[in-house]
């Protein structure tokens, strides 16, 4: 009877220790930010948006990609504040976020748009902000295509105006230079150099377009590039101005898991930013690392998610809810004024 009690003690010692591990890997909120936040606002919410994107992964499953990167532009360029979201000026062709050049490739701003409806539906107009919505959209792409789940701290309120062309060229990193460059972008935004392997680990689903890397194949082939590899996307790209795209993630292109550093290891990274990370002795062990731990690999992933999803976020009274993702509050009310009977989602939501 003693040594079960004492067999009982141990588990229990051994079950507290791992929640008390459990809750010490919980990383820091900032202020405004909250696990709950709609819990009593917006019960459904996460299951809303769980259920409507199912079935449109499911016809296009390249979409998850394209959804995840989407949060990354959103949150690099002025914080997580749904900005990406936002249309230029209705007056013409403006200088904006949303068509700044790493932009235009952008692609799922409809499926944002529709759940923001079905969701505002649910919970009524001014509920949920387009910014979270971006962010658990994201998280839930992750896991749809196979990869790591996590809860995403929400609470985030939409911006009042979008970033300028030069800004978001700035903002976001390019895919032509080496790590070094990339680890002071990153290093500048408070990401170290596990976060920034991490990070770039998203590109285990997805695809590029040759004008993303037909440097590395023209004039002269970049040498760390296999060639057997190169020639196939010579075969993608003929010229380096081709209209085409090829996966990120030979191995398993549409799968969300740690094959994309497996291909780093054998010279078959697609953009020179992924190639570079195992040339760079700074970031080529942990390349390795998670190459042979996929465990790991989601383990890191899902902490800079959560550190990425909080950069520069607007809390509390901060900006608004948007009533459309893609205008301002004051711009639809203008929209709907002027233009009777078109804009119906916005005039349902008043
Ligand atoms: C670390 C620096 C990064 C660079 C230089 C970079 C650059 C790029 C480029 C050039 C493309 C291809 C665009 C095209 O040609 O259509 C791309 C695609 C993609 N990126 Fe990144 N990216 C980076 C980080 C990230 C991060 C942090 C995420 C998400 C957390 C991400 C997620 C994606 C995804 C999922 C795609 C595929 C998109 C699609 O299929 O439509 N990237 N990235």
């Amino acid at each position: 009877m003693a040594s079960k009690m004492t067999l009982l003690a141990s588990v229990l010692v051994v079950m507290l220790m791992h929640l008390q591990s459990l809750e010490a890997q919980q990383p820091n909120l900032v202020k405004g930010l909250s696990w709950k936040y709609y819990e009593s606002s917006c019960p459904k919410l996460e299951s809303i948006i769980r259920k409507q994107l199912e079935k449109v992964i499911k016809k296009d499953v390249g979409l998850a990609a394209a959804l995840l990167r989407m949060h990354f532009h959103d949150c690099f360029v002025q914080g997580c504040d749904g900005s990406v979201l936002l249309d230029g000026s209705a007056s013409g062709p403006v200088d904006s976020e949303k068509t700044a050049p790493p932009n235009l490739s952008l692609r799922g701003f409809d499926v944002i748009e529709d759940l923001r409806r079905r969701v505002h539906k649910e919970c009524g107009a001014g509920s949920v902000s387009c910014a979270d919505i971006t962010a658990i959209v994201a998280r839930d792409s992750i896991v749809l295509t196979g990869g790591p789940t996590y809860s995403v701290p929400l609470g985030r309120r939409d911006g009042l105006s979008f970033a300028t062309r030069d800004a978001t060229l700035a903002n976001l990193p390019s895919p032509f230079v080496p790590t070094d460059n990339l680890l002071r972008t990153l290093a500048a935004k408070n990401f170290d150099a596990t976060d920034a392997v991490a990070l770039s680990g998203a590109h285990t689903i997805g695809i590029a377009h040759c004008s993303s890397f037909t440097r590395r194949l023209y004039p002269t082939q970049d040498t760390t590039l296999d060639k057997t590899f190169a020639t196939t996307l010579k075969g993608v790209c003929p010229a380096p101005n081709t209209n085409a795209s090829t996966f990120m993630d030979l191995r398993s292109p549409n799968v969300f898991d740690n094959k994309y550093f497996v291909d780093l290891m054998n010279k078959q990274g697609l953009l020179t930013s992924d190639q570079d990370l195992y040339t760079d002795k700074r970031t080529r062990n942990i390349v390795t690392s998670f190459a042979v731990n996929q465990t790991l690999f989601f383990e890191k992933f899902v902490n800079v998610m959560i550190k990425m999803g909080q950069m520069e976020v607007l809390t509390g009274t901060q900006g608004e809810v948007r009533n459309k993702c893609s205008v301002q509050n004051s711009n639809d009310l203008l929209i709907s004024s002027v233009v009777e009977g078109d804009n119906m989602d916005s005039v349902e939501s008043f």
